[in-house]
């Protein structure tokens, strides 16, 4: 990835406490709505006495009726708090890995909304809250494996990414689907310099969307997400190098023609469309035979699939992951 000095920032651009309190009263809101839905409650008649309920949470707000979910890994200890929200890619807020949790405060994560459009019979805005509504929040424990070969283990909150395509009604053209990242130069100190080609983009195949692995987060650790951590939405794919991964999501666009992911386009030889983890092929400048675990003194092997080819490897039958890296 490109390492550039993050440029300078003036404490006015950093929120104050009131947008982060008020963000936390809707993510309430939402889950509340979307459990009370789930089980088949009035959403309105179960708003008030949950909102009782939920609970304060160590650095943020808890998210309530988060289920379990037999897709985590249970034989491997996630990393703390503290290592998951103080070192993070988020190029939006600079380049290196403690300028996401400094400066990412200052995005304004309420109201979000989100648009999903392109090759699709429904075609929609939606209010984030509305976006959650009926989904059940689930726990995933995940390893997250960067293309930089570093690695962590993450307790994510989300749900199925397959439930918010599913609503649009995709068309039979319908073969890809891509995603922005919000562009906001006001409160991303990182946009404002052309390190990448913003809006930062991703894009997945049809079917790799559908995965039941991949999820759209909205939390962790059981507590809304952090801002740095790409709050209040972005997709987790666990198979793939974490930049698929995108943050903060303001568009979701099912296409016919396959996306033109943004560290694709910055350096094709690098950073290929598929960013499937991969031991058997380096990077250009780097191993991918190991990685640093954070955390942990010595590096481990790195796992086909990031160790989920049980679950995916069929995806890629008959490709040359080589050529198609
Ligand atoms: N999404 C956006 N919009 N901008 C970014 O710079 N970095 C990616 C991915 N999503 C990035 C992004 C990379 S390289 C990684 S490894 C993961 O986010 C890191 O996620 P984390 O900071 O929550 O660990």
């Amino acid at each position: 990835m490109l390492i550039k000095q993050a440029p300078d920032i003036r404490s006015s651009e950093i929120t104050d406490k009131k947008l982060y309190v008020n963000r936390r009263e809707f993510m309430r809101s939402a889950t509340v709505a979307a459990a009370a839905a789930a089980t088949g409650a009035g959403v309105l008649a179960g708003t008030s006495a949950s909102l009782e309920a939920a609970a304060p949470a160590p650095h943020g707000r808890k998210l309530e009726n988060v289920q379990k979910s037999p897709l985590s890994l249970t034989d491997e200890k996630p990393n703390s708090w503290d290592q998951i929200t103080t070192y993070n890619n988020f190029y939006e807020f600079g380049t290196d890995k403690e300028s996401p949790s400094l400066y990412a405060k200052a995005l304004k994560t309420e109201p979000w909304k989100v648009v999903i459009e392109g090759e699709c019979a429904k075609p929609a805005a939606y209010q984030l809250e509305d976006l959650l509504k009926g989904v059940t929040l689930e726990e995933r424990i995940y390893r997250l494996r960067c293309v930089e070969a570093w690695s962590m283990v993450i307790p994510w909150v989300g749900f199925p990414l397959s439930e918010v395509l599913k609503r649009a009604e995709p068309t039979g053209k319908a073969k890809f689907v891509q995603f922005d990242t919000a562009f906001d130069p006001a409160s991303m100190i990182g946009v404002r310099q052309p390190v990448l080609r913003w809006p930062y983009t991703e894009g997945l195949r049809m079917d790799e969307a559908m995965h039941p692995l991949a999820i759209l987060a909205v939390g962790l650790y059981g507590e809304e997400m952090p801002k740095q951590d790409g709050a209040p939405i972005r997709l987790i794919v666990p198979w793939k190098y974490g930049f698929k991964s995108i943050k903060s999501i303001v568009k979701i666009r099912f296409t016919e023609r396959q996306p033109l992911n943004t560290w694709q386009e910055m350096q094709a030889g690098e950073y290929g469309f598929y960013s499937n983890v991969n031991p058997t092929v380096d990077h250009p400048r780097w191993t991918q035979a190991s990685e640093r675990r954070i955390g942990e003194f010595f590096r481990r092997k790195t796992l086909m699939f990031n160790g989920y080819a049980d679950q995916v490897a069929s995806l890629y039958t008959g490709m040359d992951l080589k050529k198609n890296y």
